[in-house]
């Protein structure tokens, strides 16, 4: 199958038969480790919330530095009559100051299109864009699905991108580069994939919003990609300021289930893309229900906050179906808070969209991308989560 690269690193061909799907049984994200069960509310938010948090590091994207008081952002240009007068546009530079001598900061850059017409500061959705600068080209020059800036400030969301490259690059033998290098001189098993660096990146560009009058910091939707959508969801995870995540096709690592071993797999994306994860969890690759997590307890983690999941119907390398069994089984613990989930569990109809309590969730027609159609989605849900409030 196309992006189905698997086999050309020896590893198993991956499966896209629903049939040879393996028995696994998921672990249970209100029990604590020690095997107790979660209370309630304030036993997740206080005692296995961190827990689980922690597992994650771990085992999975590592741990990012403590980033408390090393950012800092100024406006290097600025448009109050963008997008035909609709919008402000800002271009901010967010710098990160390091620790290390000889690599003391790094300094990348957020466009930001403002509505000009808004009751108060601004709602915003923020774009970790893993793919070219074009894709989210604030001059309008370029304009594609990937980012329809006209269609999010038009219904009164400001639109920010940045780029994740400029953060941490996506290269395997990336890690003295990047903002890693701001903060370590070496790569142990425990540190911070390039995954967690773009999370941590995208947290920076909230410390830059909270300071921003224009624009309201509490209610900020991040939205990615494929590998952005994996970052964005971790970004959430590690970061409560974010109101909303939204991933499309985040796939392997992102919302799909790791044990159903559908499309890619652990081995997979650990022989493909090794760096995006803290080393340690190389040893899960074919070894899936020996990790101490799953990635609906990454969906858990977000709770009781809003969160998106998206597919597509040809995109099975992301195994549409695992991604929406995240959201199902990561409902419990939005229970404990009083929220729904997706309001219905049957099999998801392509094109028909769900929007439960808290939960989104839609799988469109056709390949991997992200579409118009996803963001009119994600906007819908928007609507109900961030605008109103
Ligand atoms: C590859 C990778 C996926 C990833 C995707 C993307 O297909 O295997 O895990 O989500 O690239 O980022 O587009």
């Amino acid at each position: 199958m196309a992006g189905a690269p698997g086999s050309q690193h020896g590893l198993p061909a991956p499966n896209f038969d629903e049939g040879a799907v393996p028995a696994y049984s998921l672990p249970d994200p209100l029990r604590f480790e020690d095997g107790s069960a979660v209370a309630d509310a304030r036993d997740w938010t206080e005692r296995r919330r961190p827990e689980l948090l922690e597992l994650f590091r771990r085992h999975v994207y590592g741990r990012a530095p403590d980033a408390r008081g090393r950012t800092g952002w100024r406006t290097v240009e600025l448009d109050r009559r963008a997008l035909g007068g609709a919008a402000t546009r800002k271009l901010v530079e967010v710098e990160i100051r390091g620790v290390r001598p000889g690599a003391a900061r790094l300094a990348f850059r957020v466009h930001v299109l403002v509505p000009n017409e808004r009751p108060g500061p601004a709602p915003s959705f923020l774009l970790l864009n893993n793919r070219g600068p074009e894709r989210a080209d604030p001059t309008r020059d370029t304009k594609g699905g990937f980012w329809p800036a006209e269609a999010l400030v038009a219904r009164g969301y400001a639109a920010a991108a940045f780029c994740v490259g400029d953060v941490a690059p996506d290269e395997r033998d990336s890690f003295g580069s990047g903002v890693h290098a701001l903060f370590d001189d070496r790569r142990g098993p425990e540190h911070w994939g390039t995954l967690a660096a773009w999370a941590f990146g995208a947290s920076r560009v909230l410390d830059a919003f909270e300071a921003d009058a224009d624009l309201d910091a509490a209610r900020v939707a991040l939205v990615g990609h494929s590998r952005g959508g994996k970052a964005a969801l971790w970004c959430g995870a590690e970061d409560d300021r974010v109101a909303l995540v939204a991933a499309n096709e985040s796939g392997c690592g992102g919302a799909a289930l790791g044990r159903r071993r559908f499309g890619e797999t652990v081995a997979h994306v650990n022989a493909l893309f090794p760096h995006w994860f803290c080393g340690a969890f190389a040893a899960f690759g074919g070894r899936e229900d020996v990790l101490p997590v799953d990635q609906h307890e990454l969906v858990a983690l977000l709770a009781p906050r809003a969160v998106y999941v998206a597919s597509a119907q040809d995109d099975l390398w992301a195994d549409p179906k695992g991604e929406f069994l995240s959201l199902v089984h990561a409902e419990p613990v939005y229970a404990l808070f009083g929220r729904g989930g997706l309001g219905s569990h049957a099999a998801p109809t392509v094109g028909a969209p769900r929007h439960g309590d808290a939960m989104g969730y839609h799988v469109r027609a056709g390949g991997h991308d992200l579409t118009r159609y996803d963001w009119e989605r994600f906007l819908d849900f928007a609507d109900v989560h961030l605008r109103a409030r």
